[in-house]
């Protein structure tokens, strides 16, 4: 960070009220909720999915797993919240994310069973065990606000993540694997199409910055620490014998970097844009993706697309007040 952002940062910080942003969503187009189906089997599965590369594939495979706690947790929240809410257009918006996020969750429940399966033999049985503990025992027993500023916050590293898909797109090609390519390629598309909502709800209930970036460091740490933590033992559980090849721990290094290099990894090269969220007159929008989700919805929907095979309907849920 430069000494003038820091020093913008602070003078921003000094009114922020003034900057709460809002999108202008009245005028935005409606997010509609997309039915897939796709029947995985372990065996189809390709291990190296990623970029030819098993410990990035492993690392996106947690991910996975934890990933439908997260967003049962955003499900519960945007309930709770959506009736609080005065205006119908965000109210609508508030409902296409919940229907978004339970067919994501659904969707990737079948990948994580599938992946439990000895082809792949990945740990899912422990993995939803210490998940379920873990958000049970703490996330969801935070108060509303806390669960409306997490909530904000994992959408917005959803959203990071989907911008950086969208933009290395060859990354999901580098297999034939079609149905993991299908899964992730709609879960970005969607994640980046409802990436405002969450942040709008807060902004529009709460508003609170310290309680805002609360819920930022809660998100970072679960996605940034804990999961990263959780990948490391994923090989050691699932093919110990392999670990004492050098081809394993060639695969590991390069795997790490494909995640962590601030110069082109996953996580590593976006976190300008992941702490650019303590501005406080950030907002998700400031990031334009519109050319992005119009290539992109076009692309994979059309025939011959990555998501053509799989999809069944798609509904957009009514204007009510
Ligand atoms: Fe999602
Ligand atoms: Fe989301």
């Amino acid at each position: 960070m430069t000494t003038l952002s820091v020093r913008n940062l602070i003078a921003e910080t000094m009114n922020l009220k003034k900057h709460i942003k809002i999108s202008d969503y009245a005028n935005r187009s409606a997010i509609p909720i997309r039915h897939l189906q796709i029947g995985f089997q372990g065996r189809e599965i390709n291990i190296e999915f990623y970029r030819n590369n098993e410990f990035a594939t492993i690392f996106f495979a947690t991910l996975s797993v934890f990933l439908t706690y997260g967003e049962d947790l955003v499900i519960e929240t945007a309930r709770h919240h959506r009736d609080q809410l005065k205006d119908p257009i965000l109210k609508q918006r508030v409902t296409s994310l919940i229907g978004q996020e339970a067919l994501h969750s659904k969707l990737h429940n079948e990948f994580n069973d599938a992946i439990a399966d000895q082809a792949i033999n990945y740990p899912v049985k422990l993995y939803r065990f210490l998940g379920e503990q873990f958000f049970d025992h703490i996330f969801l027993k935070f108060p509303q606000p806390l669960k409306l500023s997490l909530m904000a916050g994992i959408e917005h590293f959803t959203a990071v993540l989907a911008e950086y898909m969208m933009e290395h797109e060859e990354a999901f090609y580098a297999t034939d694997d079609a149905k993991t390519r299908a899964m992730w390629m709609w879960h970005m598309l969607e994640e980046s199409e409802h990436k405002d909502v969450a942040y709008d709800v807060y902004q529009t209930l709460n508003g609170n910055y310290p309680l805002r970036i609360s819920g930022f460091f809660l998100a970072y740490l679960t996605i940034l620490g804990l999961i990263p933590f959780a990948t490391l033992f994923v090989p050691a559980l699932r093919k110990p014998k392999a670990m004492l090849t050098p081809k394993f721990w060639k695969d590991a290094r390069r795997g790490v970097r494909l995640i962590f290099s601030p110069k082109d990894g996953v996580f590593g090269s976006t976190q300008n844009k992941i702490w650019d969220y303590l501005r406080p007159s950030f907002h998700p929008n400031d990031y334009d993706s519109s050319a992005h989700l119009a290539y992109f919805e076009k692309k994979l929907l059309e025939e011959g697309g990555a998501l053509a095979p799989y999809f069944v309907k798609q509904f957009v849920p009514p204007v009510r007040n």
